[in-house]
C-alpha cells in the first residue's frame, strides 16, 4: 500500500472514530436536557393541579390540564386509583398507577406496532391537611422527543458523511504535500541510478521542516559525493601525469639504447642510469600511491604502545648511516610513550627528515619533548626553506613549491600530504614554521599515554 493512501485512510478513520465520539455525547446530552425539561413542565402541571385540588377540593375540572397522548390520575395509598382522565387508553392501560409520598419522575419505554416508544410519568404526594391523603400521577408520551430525536439523528449522520468526505479529501492533499518531496527525491534517485551521475534536488517549499532538513542532508551527501568523485578524478590525472613523466624519460633512453647505446659506452651507462633512476621513482610513487589508498580506508591503525625516543634513534641511525648527514637527536633520555600505528609513526618521522635532507645541505635537528597532554616531535632543517604563502599548500596532494628543483630532487608532492593524513588518523597535529632561505621547523603533536 502506498504511504499516501495509509496516510489518506488512517486520518479518515481516526477522524471518524472522533466524529462518532462527539456524536454520542451530543446525543446523549441531548436527550438528557429535553428529558429533564419535559420533567420540569410536568411537575410544574402537578404543582397546578394540586393546587386547583386543595383549594376547589374538587377532582372534576382536572381533565382541563389533560395533554396529547396522556393520563392524570389520583392514587390513594396501595395504589388504588380513585380517579382517572385520559386520551390515550391504551398508555393508561400499560403503565401501572402507583402511590408515592415523594415526588418522584421516571421514564418507562413501551412497546409500540412501529417500535419502542418512550413514556414520562412524574409523580407528586397531594396533602391537604387531614382530609385526604393520596398522590397524583400524570403520564406522557414523549412523542415530540421522538421526532427531535430522529431529526437530530439525520443531522449527525448527514455531517459525519460530509466530514469523513471533506477528511478524506483534506487527507490526500496532506498525503500528497509530505510526499511531494520524497516523491522527487526517489526521481532523483532513479536518475541518478540511471546516470550514475550525482544530482541534488531542489527545494521547493520554503518552510523550514523535517521533509526540507531531509532534502538538505541529501543534497550535502550528494555534494560530498560529487567533491569525492571529483577528487578521484583529479588523483588519476594527476597519478598519470606524474607517471608520465619519467615513463617518456625511460622510453627515450631505451629508444636511444637501442639505436646506438650498445656502440658507445658511456651513453650506455648514463641510459641505464637514467632509467634505473626514473623507474625506482616510480616504484617509490606506487609506493605512495599504495599508502594514499590505505590512508583514506578508515581503521586501518595496529595501535600499539610506542616508545618515542628509542624510535626516533633507530630511525636516525639508519638514516646517519646511509646518507652520511649530520643528524641530532635532542631529547632528555627519558621515554615519551604513546599509543599509535608504529609503522605508520616511523612513516612520518622519514617523510619529514627525506624533506630536510632534500631541501638542506647544512646538519638537521630532531627534538623529542612532551607536555602534559602531547609528545612533540619537531624536525629543523637549516635549508631554502619555504616561502610564507606556499605553507599552507604543501599539504596538498601533488604540491610542490618549486616543481623544477623538486623534480632534481625527485619528490612526487605526496609526502607531507600522508604525513598529515596519519597523523590525523592518530588525533594529533602536524605544523610548519619556515623562513625561505632560513630553514624549516615541521612540529609534530601526538596524545600522550598516560
Ligand atoms: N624541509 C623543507 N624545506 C623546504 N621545502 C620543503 C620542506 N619540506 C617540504 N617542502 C616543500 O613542500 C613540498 C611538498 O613536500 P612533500 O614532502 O609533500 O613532497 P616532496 O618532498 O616534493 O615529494 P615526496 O615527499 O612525495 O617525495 C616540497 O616539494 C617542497 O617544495
Ligand atoms: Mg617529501
Amino acid at each position: 500500500m502506498k504511504i499516501t493512501t495509509k496516510i489518506n485512510l488512517l486520518t479518515t478513520v481516526w477522524m471518524l472514530c472522533i466524529l462518532i465520539l462527539i456524536n454520542f455525547v451530543v446525543y446523549i446530552s441531548f436527550m438528557k436536557t429535553t428529558i429533564n425539561m419535559e420533567e420540569d413542565t410536568l411537575f410544574q402541571k402537578a404543582g397546578d393541579i394540586v393546587n386547583e385540588i386543595n383549594t376547589k377540593q374538587s377532582q372534576s375540572e382536572i381533565e382541563d390540564y389533560l395533554s396529547e397522548h396522556s393520563y392524570i390520575r389520583i392514587i390513594e395509598p396501595r395504589n388504588k386509583i380513585v380517579h382517572e382522565v385520559t386520551n390515550d387508553k391504551i398508555l393508561s392501560k400499560k403503565i401501572k398507577g402507583k402511590y408515592t409520598k415523594i415526588k418522584q419522575a421516571k421514564t418507562y419505554l413501551i412497546s409500540e406496532e412501529h417500535g419502542e416508544e418512550q413514556v414520562l410519568v412524574v409523580r407528586v404526594p397531594i396533602n391537604n391537611g387531614n382530609q385526604f391523603k393520596g398522590s397524583l400521577e400524570i403520564g406522557e408520551r414523549l412523542q415530540g422527543l421522538e421526532t427531535r430525536k430522529e431529526i437530530l439523528r439525520a443531522i449527525l449522520i448527514f455531517c459525519t458523511i460530509i466530514a469523513a468526505l471533506l477528511s478524506l479529501l483534506g487527507g490526500r492533499w496532506l498525503a500528497n504535500m509530505i510526499m511531494r518531496p520524497i516523491s522527487n527525491m526517489i526521481k532523483t534517485m532513479e536518475e541518478i541510478e540511471k546516470s550514475g551521475v550525482p544530482k541534488t534536488i531542489t527545494i521547493q517549499n520554503k518552510a523550514k521542516d523535517e521533509l526540507q532538513t531531509l532534502v538538505k542532508t541529501f543534497n550535502r551527501m550528494i555534494d560530498r559525493i560529487q567533491i569525492n568523485m571529483d577528487k578521484q578524478k583529479q588523483f588519476i590525472s594527476d597519478a598519470s601525469h606524474e607517471l608520465k613523466t619519467p615513463l617518456t624519460v625511460i622510453k627515450s633512453y631505451a629508444n636511444l639504447l637501442r639505436r646506438r647505446g650498445l656502440e658507445n659506452k658511456d651513453l650506455a651507462d648514463e641510459a641505464i642510469k637514467a632509467i634505473h633512476s626514473e623507474a625506482t621513482r616510480i616504484q617509490k610513487m606506487t609506493d605512495t600511491f599504495l599508502d594514499l589508498a590505505t590512508l583514506e580506508k578508515v581503521n586501518v591503525l595496529e595501535i600499539k604502545e610506542v616508545n618515542l625516543v628509542s624510535l626516533c634513534k633507530n630511525i636516525l641511525k639508519q638514516f646517519k648511516d646511509v646518507y652520511r648527514r649530520e643528524i641530532t637527536l635532542h631529547s632528555d633520555g627519558f621515554p615519551i610513550m604513546i599509543s599509535a600505528d608504529e609503522l605508520k609513526i616511523k612513516q612520518v618521522i622519514i617523510i619529514l627528515l627525506d624533506n630536510a635532507m632534500k631541501y638542506s645541505k647544512d646538519k638537521i635537528d630532531v627534538f623529542l619533548e612532551k607536555n602534559q597532554q602531547h609528545a612533540i616531535i619537531r624536525v629543523k632543517d637549516y635549508g631554502i626553506g619555504i616561502p610564507e604563502g606556499e605553507i599552507n599548500n604543501i599539504f596538498e596532494r601533488f604540491y610542490r613549491v618549486d616543481k623544477a628543483r623538486s623534480r632534481e630532487t625527485g619528490g612526487s608532492g605526496l609526502g607531507l600530504h600522508i604525513a598529515k593524513g596519519i597523523i590525523k588518523l592518530h588525533k594529533g597535529e602536524i605544523n610548519i614554521k619556515s623562513k625561505e632561505g632560513e630553514g624549516t621547523e615541521v612540529v609534530l603533536f601526538l596524545p600522550i599515554l598516560e
